[in-house]
C-alpha cells in the first residue's frame, strides 16, 4: 500500500488530534508516586541501593568505552534497573530539539523539531507543548523513557555557543515554553530533564568557569525560568549543570541543590548530572542523586565508593534512601513502570514533520521588509539563489542535541582538528532544501543558484536577477563559543556586493544567535529562520511566497554593536584554546564569569538600564499585516487589553505586555504575552494574569514587592512601547510554595 503523503494541514490535524488525546492523560493519583517510592525502597536490600545512583554513557567510543548491557540502547544514558521489584530501566536520548543522531550509530533517524531560538519565536506554549509531545514519543517509539530535553538556560552572553539550544533571554518567555515543552514530551510516559541548572552562561571552560552572582540575581533570572518551568511542566529530572556557581562544580552544589532545589522549592524527583559534571563522592552530600555517563568522570563514586560510605557514615545511609526515592518517585509520577516504553514503536514521520514545520514557520522573525520586497510574487521572474547551501539543506547546531533523519546529514562540513571530539565537530545540514522549495513555489521563474564562494560569480546572477534570496549561515555548537557576531567565512562581504548589484535583495538567515549586519540598510528584506528544522526549507519559502504570514518575534535582543554588552568578549575565550570538553588546560586553572555585572538585566533589561538601542530589540517581529494594542487596564494582577488587526490579511502577532515603572524607577520587565491570531480588521481582548514574582524583589531568602504605583505598558517590543496605565499596588513579602506538593 502506497502512502499519500498526508498535506500539511490534514497532518497537522491529525498530530493535534492526536496531542489533544493524549493531552487529555489523567495524572497518576496524588501522592501515588510518592507512596510507591517509599514502598519500594522499603524492599531494596542495601546491594539495590547503589543501581539507580550511577549509569553509563552506552557508546562505542569516548574514554574506555563500556560494552552495552543487553537492554541498553546506543545513546546518552543507560542506568540498569531492579527487575526483581518492578523498576524499570532508564534509557536516556538527548534531546530538546528531538532524539538525537549521534553520528547514526543506530541507523535510525528522528524528526528534527527547529531550534530552541525559533521555537521561543513563536511564543507559543500550546505549540511547544505539541512539539515536545511530538518527539518524546519518537523517543518513547524507539524504547527511551528518559528525554534529557528542557534546555532552559538563559541567554547571558549572544556568542553563547548553545543559545541555539535555549529559548531566549527573558525568564517569563524561557520559563513558561520549557515547562509546557516537558509537560508535552512526559505525556509519553517517560521522564523528560529541565538543563543546566544553573547560569550555565557559556561554553568556554565549561567544565571549570565560576558563574559569579548574587542569590537576588540569580533568583530574579535564571532561577526564575527553572523555576517557572518545572510549575508547569514538573520535569521527573533536573540536569546539574558543567560550571562552578560561586566557586562550588553546580553537581556538588549545596546551596543550588540543596537548599533552592530541594528544602525551598521541595522538589521531589532527582538531581542527575551532566555527563562528566561530577567532581567526587561528596556530590552526594551536596544533593546530587545519579551520576550520568560515569566512565567520563575519573572514577565512579555512586557506585561501591557510596555503598562504603553509607554503611560507615550516616550521613551518607540516609542519603542513598533519598537518591533511590527520588529516582523511583520519577518513576512512578512519570508511569515508566507501568507504561514501559519499548523499542519497535510506530511513528508517523510524516504528522510529525508537519509539527516541525509549524513550528518553524511560526518561528521565522521578519526583521526588515522594505518597499513591499515581501511577500514574492508567485510570478517573480529571474531569481537568484546565493549561498547558504540553499540547494542541500537547512543548517543545524551541532552538539548532543543534533537530530538527522534516517538517511543523516544532507552534507556534513567537518570542522577538522585531531581532537577526540573532531567527529562531532561538522556542519550538518538537514534534509530540506529552500532552494527547491523556492521552485515549487515559484514554477514559472526562472531561479539560478550559486555557492556564493566567487562574490563576482554570485554578483554576475543578481545583476541579471529581478530578486535576490541570499541565504547566510552562521553556525553554533556545544562545547565552543563565537568569537563576535559577525557573519563567519566572508558572507558579510558577499551581502555587501550583491545589494550593490541588486537593492531588490532579501537575506535569509540561518544562524544559532544574534548577528550584526553592516549591509543591513542596502536590503530590500531579512528574515531570521534560525535553525528550521525537518522541514525548514518550505516554512521559508512558504513566508518568502506569503503562504504563511510571518508571526515569529525574538525572545532575544539583537545588539547593534559588540559595546553594547555587559562583556567585551565570552570569558577566557582569548586565553584558551577551543576545547569541546572544556576541560582546564592544565590543573588548577581558575576563570570567573562575573554575571554580577549584569545582575537579573539580561538583554533588553541591560538596553534599558544602560539606555541601548538595539539593532532589533527583544519582542521585536514584522508581519504581512499590521496590527495595533490598546491601553492596558490591571486590576489587582490581572490585566487586560485589546488587540487589533489594522491591515489587509490575516495575520498573528504577540500581545506583550511590560511593566515600565515602580516607584518611580524606570523597570522593563516582560510580564506577560498572548499570542493573537486575527482576521483583517478584527479584535481580540488579551487577559494575563501577571505573576507577581516579575513584580517583586528577591528579598531576606523570599520575594517582596514595594507598595506604591506600578506603570504597564502594551508593546510591540521591549523597544516599542505603547499605551500605559499606573496602578497603585500594596507591599507584599511570600515565599513559593513547595512544587507538587501532593505528588
Ligand atoms: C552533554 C550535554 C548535555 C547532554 C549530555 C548527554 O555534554 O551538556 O546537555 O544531555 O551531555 O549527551
Amino acid at each position: 500500500m502506497t502512502l499519500r503523503p498526508l498535506s500539511l494541514c490534514s497532518a497537522l490535524a491529525l498530530a493535534l488530534a492526536a496531542s489533544a488525546a493524549g493531552a487529555q492523560q489523567t495524572p497518576p493519583p496524588a501522592g501515588d508516586a510518592a507512596a510507591r517510592a517509599q514502598a519500594t525502597l522499603a524492599k531494596m536490600k542495601a546491594e539495590d541501593k547503589t543501581v539507580l545512583t550511577h549509569g553509563i554513557m552506552p557508546l562505542p567510543f569516548g574514554p574506555n568505552p563500556q560494552p552495552l548491557p543487553p537492554e541498553a540502547i546506543p545513546g546518552a544514558g543507560y542506568v540498569a534497573g531492579l527487575p526483581q521489584l518492578g523498576v524499570p530501566s532508564l534509557r536516556e536520548t538527548d534531546a530538546s530539539l528531538g532524539v538525537a543522531w549521534i553520528g547514526g550509530i543506530r541507523k535510525d533517524g528522528a524528526t528534527a523539531l527547529p531550534s530552541g531560538l525559533s521555537m521561543a519565536s513563536t511564543w507559543n506554549p500550546d505549540l511547544i507543548e505539541q512539539g515536545g509531545r511530538m518527539i518524546g514519543g519518537e523517543a518513547r517509539a524507539k524504547g527511551f523513557n528518559v528525554l534529557l530535553a528542557g534546555g532552559a538556560n538563559l541567554m547571558r552572553d549572544p556568542r553563547n555557543g548553545r543559545n541555539f539550544e535555549y529559548l531566549g533571554e527573558d525568564p517569563l518567555l524561557a520559563g513558561t515554553l520549557a515547562g509546557h515543552a516537558i509537560r508535552g514530551i512526559q505525556s509519553n510516559h517517560i521522564i523528560s530533564t529541565i538543563k543546566h541548572f544553573a547560569l550555565n552562561g557559556q561554553e568556554t571552560a565549561r567544565k571549570f568557569v565560576n558563574s559569579k552572582i548574587g542569590e537576588a540575581a540569580a533568583r530574579e533570572s535564571d532561577l526564575l525560568a527553572f523555576r517557572i518551568g518545572m510549575e508547569i511542566g514538573n520535569p521527573g529530572s533536573v540536569m546539574c549543570a558543567y560550571n562552578k556557581v560561586n566557586g562550588e562544580q553546580a553537581c556538588a552544589n549545596d546551596w543550588l541543590l540543596n537548599r533552592v532545589l530541594k528544602q525551598d522549592w521541595g522538589y521531589r524527583g532527582f538531581v542527575m548530572s551532566d555527563w562528566g559534571a561530577v567532581p567526587g563522592l561528596d556530590a552526594a552530600l551536596k544533593g546530587l542523586d545519579q551520576q550520568s555517563g560515569a566512565q567520563l568522570d575519573p572514577a565512579v563514586f555512586f557506585s561501591k565508593r557510596l555503598a562504603d560510605a553509607a554503611r560507615g557514615d550516616r550521613r551518607y545511609a540516609s542519603r542513598i534512601d533519598d537518591m533511590n526515592r527520588r529516582v523511583l518517585w520519577a518513576i512512578y509520577d512519570n508511569q515508566l513502570d507501568r507504561d514501559p516504553a519499548k523499542p519497535g514503536g510506530t511513528i508517523d514521520f510524516a504528522a510529525n514533520a508537519a509539527v516541525a514545520e509549524e513550528v518553524a514557520r511560526q518561528g521565522i522573525v521578519l526583521l526588515r521588509n522594505e518597499r513591499g520586497a515581501l511577500p514574492l510574487a508567485a510570478s517573480a521572474k529571474r531569481i537568484a539563489v546565493i549561498g547558504g547551501y540553499a540547494d542541500t539543506g537547512v543548517l543545524s547546531g551541532a552538539g548532543s542535541s543534533q537530530v538527522q533523519d534516517a538517511k543523516g546529514p544532507a552534507v556534513s562540513i567537518p570542522l577538522g582538528g585531531t581532537s577526540p571530539f573532531a567527529a562531532f565537530l561538522a556542519q550538518a545540514y538537514q534534509r530540506s532544501v529552500p532552494l527547491d522549495a523556492i521552485k515549487a513555489l515559484a514554477p514559472t521563474a526562472d531561479v539560478h543558484f550559486r555557492d556564493g564562494r566567487y562574490i563576482a560569480d554570485a554578483v554576475n546572477q543578481a545583476r541579471r536577477a529581478d530578486v535576490v534570496i541570499v541565504f547566510a549561515t552562521q553556525w553554533s555548537t556545544e562545547g565552543l563559543d563565537q568569537p563576535d557576531l559577525s557573519l563567519p567565512n566572508g558572507q558579510d562581504a558577499l551581502i555587501e556586493a550583491l545589494t550593490r548589484a541588486n537593492p531588490n535583495t532579501i537575506v535569509v538567515l540561518q544562524t544559532g544567535g544574534p548577528v550584526l549586519m553592516p549591509w543591513l540598510d542596502r536590503t530590500a528584506a531579512v528574515v531570521e529562520a534560525w535553525y528550521p528544522g525537518a522541514r525548514g526549507g518550505e516554512a521559508i519559502a512558504s513566508v518568502l511566497f506569503g503562504k504563511t504570514n510571518p508571526s515569529g518575534h525574538l525572545p532575544i535582543t539583537f545588539p547593534a554593536a559588540i559595546d553594547q554588552l555587559p562583556r567585551k568578549a565570552v570569558d577566557g575565550f582569548d586565553e584558551l584554546e577551543p576545547d569541546f570538553a572544556g576541560n582546564p588546560p592544565h590543573g588548577t586553572m581558575t576563570l570567573t564569569a562575573d554575571y554580577d555585572v549584569e545582575g537579573a538585566d539580561l538583554g533588553y533589561r541591560w538596553n534599558a538600564r544602560k539606555g541601548h538601542k538595539a539593532l532589533f530589540p527583544f519582542g521585536y517581529g514584522l508581519s504581512y499585516t499590521s496590527f495595533a494594542q490598546g491601553a492596558p487596564s490591571v486590576t489587582g494582577t490581572t490585566a487586560s487589553w485589546t488587540v487589533r488587526n489594522t491591515g489587509q490579511r490575516a495575520g498573528a502577532t504577540v500581545a506583550q505586555l511590560y511593566l515600565t515603572g515602580r516607584g518611580g524607577k524606570a523597570e522593563r520587565r516582560l510580564v506577560g504575552y498572548r499570542r493573537v491570531d486575527l482576521a483583517p480588521g478584527a479584535s481580540q481582548t488579551v487577559t494575563v494574569t501577571i505573576d507577581p514574582r516579575l513584580l517583586a524583589d528577591w528579598q531576606g531568602g523570599g520575594w517582596a514587592m514595594p507598595g506604591g504605583r506600578y506603570t504597564f505598558a502594551t508593546g510591540a517590543s521591549a523597544e516599542d512601547i505603547g499605551q500605559t496605565v499606573e496602578v497603585s499596588m500594596p507591599a507584599r513579602r511570600w515565599h513559593d510554595p513547595h512544587l507538587f506538593a501532593s505528588r
